[in-house]
């Protein structure tokens, strides 16, 4: 059988860098995207010859452009897209600023939202869409009132999608995270010791007893771009250790 081409927006760190190795251990062919050129060449390095990396900002339309230009004229059509970029920042509503509205919905929403749209003439039939989404969606956290906007509207569209994408062949899912330890904590501006607090409140309250980390994830994205999936639309995977319970 052919090998199946997944694309991971974000892929240099954290989730998005884990299901990159992982879906390279199960022999698919993994193209990651990242902003920051010295994080993507440390993760190709580390992911091996099977994975190529593209800079490519997802808040610009233009590098969304490009890289479906690049993407199709080296591989032609993929299986799979997971829709993994995404940035963090924690702020209270009434000290949100309109630089980080813009900013947070623009990378998690926008960005997200054009990449689709601009992957739809190079995603094969059947084919399968994963948005990365968060449990900010039906649970409330303080001082995530955008982060909260961003992801709730990234998977209002998914049942858009499925409906207008069907008769493409493309099929969209879910998966929502609960707090995964990652790079995210840090890139968000949060001391060592806020992160330690954050990360030892989810560990002992959880009925797992640990924290949830990128590995944890990375088989139920597998599942929701591979065959094994193919039925399902819109379907939601919660991967929160059972945390919102
Ligand atoms: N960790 C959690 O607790 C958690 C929980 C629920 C959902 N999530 C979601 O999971 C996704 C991955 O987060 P993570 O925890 O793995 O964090 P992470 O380690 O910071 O990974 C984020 C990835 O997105 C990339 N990225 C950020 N802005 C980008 C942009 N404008 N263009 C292209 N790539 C960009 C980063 O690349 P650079 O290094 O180049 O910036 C990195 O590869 C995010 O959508 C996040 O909202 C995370």
């Amino acid at each position: 059988m052919k090998k199946q081409i997944i694309v991971i927006t974000g892929g240099t760190t954290g989730i998005g860098f884990a299901c990159a190795k992982y879906l390279l251990s199960l022999d698919y062919t993994v193209i990651i995207t990242g902003r920051t050129k010295e994080n993507l060449d440390t993760a190709v390095f580390k992911l091996g010859e099977n994975c190529v990396g593209i800079l490519s900002d997802t808040s610009s339309l233009s590098d969304i452009d490009e890289l479906v230009l690049k993407i199709k004229s080296q591989f032609g059509k993929i299986d799979g897209l997971f829709i993994n970029a995404g940035m963090f920042k924690a702020s209270n509503f009434e000290e949100t600023s309109e630089e980080l509205f813009d900013e947070t919905m623009n990378i998690n929403f926008k960005g997200a939202f054009f990449t689709i749209q601009k992957f739809i003439p190079i995603l094969k039939n059947p084919s399968s869409i994963v948005l990365n989404t968060s449990i900010v969606v039906f649970k409330s956290f303080a001082n995530t009132s955008v982060y909260t906007a961003s992801k709730s509207a990234l998977e209002s569209i998914a049942k858009v999608l499925n409906v207008e994408l069907a008769d493409r062949g493309i099929r969209v899912n879910i998966v929502s995270p609960g707090v995964t330890e990652s790079p995210i904590q840090k890139k968000s501006g949060m001391s060592d010791e806020a992160i330690n607090n954050l990360l030892d409140h989810f560990s002992s309250t959880s009925p797992i007893g640990r924290i949830v980390q990128p590995t944890d994830i990375a088989p139920i994205v597998e599942f929701l771009l591979s065959d094994k999936s193919q039925v399902l639309r819109n379907e939601k995977i919660i991967v929160d250790g059972g945390t919102t319970l």
